[in-house]
């Protein structure tokens, strides 16, 4: 819970921090066109006059591109509403439920959906939320690949792309939040894919952890034309679209006959007063070129279809994702405006609030006692186990502290029991076995910190009871 300001009955007033969208943009925008303020506050209750509500606590935030137009007002043919100055802004986000007189929604669940920057919001219209059901990913890839960007990458590849194995394949922006699913996808099919993106890490991204086929920085490129021409030799038969401007035309004369472009997004353009002219759609007669545009709000319907899609890919470690992701709303402003710099690495999160065992915790490896274990009690799971191995963080204490919660080994029926290694070293040769293939065959890895010298030697030991070593400390004395 938030700061408590008052707490006249049992229900609490909390502050409530809030990202406030100040005044109309034009141009790019930067993090002073929002103000971060803590001066409201909220009342933790479902309003008595309202049926058909929920009252959430805001846990992820996503940073989207479209949001830049709802910084502009009344934008010409724009699809979603403007921000409301001195309002917070809103966005997809993923949420815990508090409260709530909804019947699709009861406390404790969470959700995904439009919601506020704020750490606490009131929703009355909640029936567009999801309801997420499976907890055994990271919340925070609602905001992402299980969320608004990566239903973007599934549609607009597989509906709009029409693809197949033998496609040569083009994604800009590739390393985004939309862009790394959607080469994934096209290796999955089979397809050769090649992305671009702004840095040199991004490039080394794509090509060592998204397994595309080629990469390149295309700020690096003086001539996209003659970049494209050495990546696809034999031309481009999908382009997926997130830039415009001057990478669209450079595509445009390197697409093979029948070629499809999914126009997702032009972000190069969106600053802009007047948008680039595009100089090379004669190619769309001359190749019989498909071009197409999509939002993703007109496909929500394929939502379940997927789920069922993504989720055992993430299960399975056939696809990964990778998050950008910034803790607190007071950085939420520059991390939004960044997209428009690629200061993003991979998918732009806020985080307010982690949760990170929203099912609760099976087993517990303790090893350092103390305030960590009370937290840990009151968050496992019915017959959790508990293998007490050390407890440093009363090692240098006169008396230990208490520990608060141990109702909930009888409340959840936990095991909980210590150990010696030294009654246990009839395994070793058993261990031996098991570990020393892992370690040869890299399937385990092992960090440690050596210190070179017995002079060195004090220092390292009484460094690990303030948490100096960074992994296993070792004091060498002579290297063989
Ligand atoms: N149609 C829809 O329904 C729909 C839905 C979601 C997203 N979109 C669109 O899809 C695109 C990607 O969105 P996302 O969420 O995946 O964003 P993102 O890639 O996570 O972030 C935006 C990226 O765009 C690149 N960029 C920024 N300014 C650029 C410029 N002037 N020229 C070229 N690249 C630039 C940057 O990467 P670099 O470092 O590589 O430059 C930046 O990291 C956006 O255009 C967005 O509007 C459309």
């Amino acid at each position: 819970m938030g700061d408590v300001v008052e707490s006249l009955t049992d229900v609490a007033v909390v502050r409530n921090t809030q990202v406030l969208f100040k005044d109309y943009v034009k141009g790019y925008p930067t993090k002073s066109d929002m103000v971060v303020t803590s001066d409201g506050t909220i009342r933790l209750e479902l309003p008595k006059d309202k049926d058909g509500v929920i009252l959430i606590k805001n846990l992820y935030l996503s940073c989207d591109p479209y949001m830049r137009g709802r910084m502009t007002k009344d934008k010409k043919g724009s699809y979603v509403a403007s921000f409301t100055p001195g309002s917070p802004l809103a966005g997809y986000g993923v949420a815990k439920v508090l409260e709530s007189s909804h019947s699709d929604f009861k406390k404790g669940d969470f959700i995904s959906g439009l919601t506020n920057w704020e750490e606490y919001s009131l929703i009355t219209d909640p029936q567009s939320l999801i309801k997420i059901q499976h907890t055994d990913v990271p919340l925070s890839y609602y905001t992402g690949i299980l969320g608004m960007a990566g239903m973007t990458a599934y549609v607009g590849f597989y509906e709009i792309c029409s693809p197949k194995k033998t496609d040569a394949v083009f994604v800009s922006a590739a390393s985004g939040a939309v862009g790394q699913l959607v080469g994934q996808f096209a290796k999955l099919l089979g397809c050769y894919v090649v992305g671009s993106a702004g840095s040199k890490e991004k490039v080394d991204l794509l090509k060592n952890k998204f397994g595309f086929d080629e990469a390149f920085n295309y700020k690096e490129e003086g001539d996209l034309d003659a970049a494209l021409k050495r990546y696809f030799p034999d031309g481009i038969d999908i382009y997926f679209e997130n830039v415009g401007g001057k990478m669209l035309d450079a595509v445009l004369s390197n697409m093979n006959v029948h070629a499809r472009i999914a126009v997702c997004g032009m972000i190069s353009q969106y600053n802009l007063n007047q948008h680039e002219g595009i100089n090379n759609l004669i190619f769309l007669i001359l190749k019989r070129i498909r071009m197409e545009g999509f939002l993703i709000t007109d496909h929500y319907n394929l939502y379940p279809k997927f789920l069922n899609t993504v989720l055992p890919l993430i299960q399975e470690g056939k696809i990964t994702y990778v998050e950008d992701i910034v803790d607190g709303l007071k950085n939420g402003p520059a991390a939004l405006v960044g997209l428009f710099s690629g200061k993003n690495v991979g998918k732009q999160v806020v985080a307010i609030a982690h949760e990170y065992f929203p099912d609760g915790i099976d087993i517990y490896f303790e090893n350092v006692g103390g305030k960590m274990l009370d937290a840990v009690l009151s968050n496992m799971n019915v017959h959790a186990r508990i293998a007490v191995c050390g407890m440093i963080s009363q090692y240098n204490l006169n008396q230990h502290e208490g520990i608060n919660n141990l109702i909930f080994l009888i409340l959840k029926r936990i095991r909980m029991e210590g150990f010696l290694i030294t009654d246990h070293y009839h395994l070793y040769p058993k261990f031996l076995n098991t570990v020393l293939p892992l370690i040869q065959e890299g399937k385990i890895t092992y960090v440690e910190d050596i210190v070179d010298g017995l002079k060195n030697g004090p220092a390292a030991l009484v460094g690990l009871f303030s948490g100096k070593n960074v992994g296993k400390q070792v004091v060498a004395i002579a290297h063989e």
